[in-house]
């Protein structure tokens, strides 16, 4: 399995070059066709005897989580109705390292205690659209996936994912998650990569994330600034997308994207009237969409030597008060590499 996770993040790297990415597809191989299924198999699943540590319950309108045998590890229950976790399902359930609850229609208070909090081998929690307010469990430390969108959350306690030293990707956008309520949750998260924020009610970057992070999206929120040195405190971030904010110039210090890890900036949509300065190494830069109506090409075109200048190759300008006319003679000199500059 371990290859396979290789393999699923090496995919959501790859896509994150685009401005969007989608890697769902990835995750819910279903049950191999023809299959025979294991005599201690719930009733409604499927246990293929060729991977019978896996128990397929997806897609089958179920009510409730069914009774787990033991030696299941990856259990698939999206695509049902389910409203509760009752007590005792996953009582021998005890090597369980993915559990995929996506789309169904379970409540905080529908989590009975001994259940999710029992899991000691959880390593893939996926319960995305749902009706969630709250985080479930405690949950194992040995996490590495947290998957929670499209749910209701509005509190996520700073405890929730301490000393998970494995933990690498955090999907939580598509909630109700204020500044305030995500403080200091993301502290001392050894191995994260990728922090997903977006569509809550952020009014700030999230504060103390840690500095392995390479992606952070924090898209359609009611962010207006981003903290002087925030970025120089992320050494290895190279995604940072805060479009559809409410992004001004005065939110931008003097050089805080002077960082050189940073290889796509997506400040779309958003109020900004001027080009904000980057470093050469920036490679996308998104800009549509805001009331920019000068063209600073200081602020973009960085030559630093006959070898090394700005290594932009996406400039969005479209949707702003620019055309190509405002695009002073040097421009083509200096963005040599830009494969991409769109204006109108
Ligand atoms: C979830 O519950 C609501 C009622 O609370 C119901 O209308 C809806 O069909 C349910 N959805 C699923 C996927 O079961
Ligand atoms: C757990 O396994 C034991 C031994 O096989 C069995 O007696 C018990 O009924 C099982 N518990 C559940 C909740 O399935
Ligand atoms: C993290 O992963 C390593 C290597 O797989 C493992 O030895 C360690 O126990 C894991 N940490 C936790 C808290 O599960
Ligand atoms: C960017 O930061 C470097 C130090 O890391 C500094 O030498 C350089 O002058 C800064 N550039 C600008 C334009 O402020
Ligand atoms: C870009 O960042 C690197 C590394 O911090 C720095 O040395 C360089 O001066 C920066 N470039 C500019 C134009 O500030
Ligand atoms: C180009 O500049 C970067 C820092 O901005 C530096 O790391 C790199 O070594 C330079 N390359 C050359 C060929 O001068
Ligand atoms: C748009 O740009 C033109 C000059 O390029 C300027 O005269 C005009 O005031 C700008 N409009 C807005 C709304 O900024």
């Amino acid at each position: 399995m371990f290859s396979l996770y290789s393999f699923l993040l090496a995919g959501l790297v790859c896509h994150s070059l685009g401005q969007y990415d989608d890697y769902d597809e990835y995750y819910f191989p279903s049950a191999p066709q023809g299959a025979v299924s294991s005599p201690t198999c719930a009733q409604d699943c499927e246990c293929p005897s060729n991977f019978p540590t896996a128990m397929y319950c997806n897609e089958r309108s179920l009510k409730f989580v069914p009774i787990v045998p033991s030696g299941i590890k990856y259990l698939y229950l999206q695509n049902n109705n389910i409203e509760e976790i009752k007590a005792g399902v996953f009582d021998n359930a005890t090597d369980l390292r993915w559990l995929v609850l996506d789309n169904n229609n379970i409540t905080s208070d529908k989590i009975q205690a001994g259940t999710i909090d029992k899991l000691s081998s959880l390593e893939k929690l996926l319960f995305s659209n749902n009706k969630l307010t709250k985080p479930p469990g405690p949950l194992s430390k040995s996490l590495d996936e947290l998957k929670l969108i499209g749910n209701q959350l509005s509190s996520f306690p700073s405890n929730t994912l301490s000393g998970m030293e494995n933990l690498t990707t955090i999907h939580l956008s598509k909630n109700k998650l204020t500044t305030e309520s995500i403080t200091g949750a993301f502290k001392g998260l050894k191995s994260l990569v990728l922090l997903d924020v977006s569509e809550n009610k952020l009014k700030k970057l999230p504060a103390g994330v840690p500095p392995s992070l390479l992606m952070l999206y924090a898209d359609h929120n009611d962010i207006d600034s981003i903290p002087n040195g925030y970025l120089a405190k992320l050494p290895a971030l190279q995604y940072l997308r805060v479009s559809h904010n409410k992004m001004v110039d005065s939110g931008i210090p003097a050089g805080v994207f002077n960082v050189s890890s940073l290889l796509e900036l997506d400040l779309s949509f958003n109020k900004l009237k001027t080009i904000p300065e980057i470093n050469e190494s920036l490679e996308h830069l998104y800009l549509q969409v805001n009331d920019i109506s000068k063209f600073d090409l200081s602020n973009i075109c960085k030559f630093i030597s006959p070898v090394n200048y700005s290594r932009l190759r996406t400039l969005r300008l479209d949707g702003n008060n620019l055309t190509h006319s405002s695009m002073p003679d040097d421009t083509s000199n200096c963005l040599r590499q830009a494969s991409e500059i769109i204006f109108e």
